[in-house]
């Protein structure tokens, strides 16, 4: 075999990404979109992995776990084929050590960060461990921060693009971050975040948490950074909003595609 036929039959990862979905039991039409929406997600890419990149709950309430898990059932996802990050929502600061490891319990990892391979993709999940001063706020340990350095360094070697997914957005970085959207300071030691992320400019950097509309953004030689939009909220004029990334994986590097599940439709220019 030569090595043109060895890159067309190589396999490709195929991954839905999501964020924001704010199941909850008073609110029972957020679980039915977040089944439209996998349902849709199958429909368009069968083999995809789905992943919610946090406040996939309002509350992190045991019961609005059971309701993401039916919905993502009732749409024909397997079990192992929903990856769930950790968002503000999840870890309520009055109960925030509980809430920590409610999460990690569900998801089975010792700690509420983790990483896992899917085909030949390294998937990295962050999440703040640590209490923050806000109640939407996210610290994240300096364990944590060299464990992702470590990551981010064996992926290089190998020569391979991770997907990093954190619920808040870095500072400055994509839609709903930016110096003039003011709240956009989500993470507490973002620059300690950032000098990690920067040292390795083949990551893939996926956020949510701030509901603006999704989109790209490469920094200099940093890393690239995707906005990953909100799939629960409509988008403060009273219009509907759903939006979520089709990534594709494989020898060539990593390919999103942007869309929309109102209109029903690709976004145009959004990869
Ligand atoms: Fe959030």
């Amino acid at each position: 075999m030569n090595s043109d036929q060895q890159l067309r039959t190589a396999p490709t990862d195929r991954f839905f990404i999501m964020s924001d979905t704010h199941v909850s039991l008073a609110k029972p039409y957020r679980a039915k979109r977040l089944e439209r929406v996998v349902s849709k997600a199958l429909e368009l890419q069968p083999d995809s992995t789905v992943v919610i990149v946090g406040d996939f709950t309002d509350y992190g309430m045991p019961w609005e776990y059971r309701l993401v898990a039916r919905a993502a059932r009732r749409a024909g996802l397997q079990r192992d084929r929903l990856v769930l990050a950790l968002g503000n929502h999840e870890c309520r600061l009055p109960r925030f050590t509980w809430s920590l490891s409610r999460f990690a319990r569900h998801v089975g990892s010792e700690a509420p960060y983790r990483d896992l391979t899917v085909g030949r993709t390294h998937l990295i999940l962050l999440a703040g461990d640590e209490k923050p001063q806000r109640w939407d706020g996210c610290r994240i340990s300096d364990n944590q921060l060299e464990w992702l350095d470590r990551m981010l360094s064996d992926d290089e070697e190998r020569g391979s693009a991770p997907l990093v997914f954190n619920h808040e957005p870095l500072f400055d970085t994509v839609e709903g971050s930016l110096a003039h959207h003011g709240s956009g300071r989500s993470i507490e030691n973002d620059a300690d975040l950032r000098a990690v992320l920067d040292r390795h400019p083949g990551a893939y950097v996926f956020t949510g948490h701030s509901h603006f509309p999704l989109g790209t953004r490469r920094i200099g030689v940093g890393p690239t950074f995707a906005n990953t939009g909100a799939i629960a909220y409509d988008d403060g004029y009273g219009r509907e909003f759903a939006q979520g990334w089709f990534v594709s994986v494989d020898e060539y590097g990593v390919s999103l595609r942007g869309y929309d599940f109102i209109e029903e439709a690709w976004i145009d220019g959004c990869r």
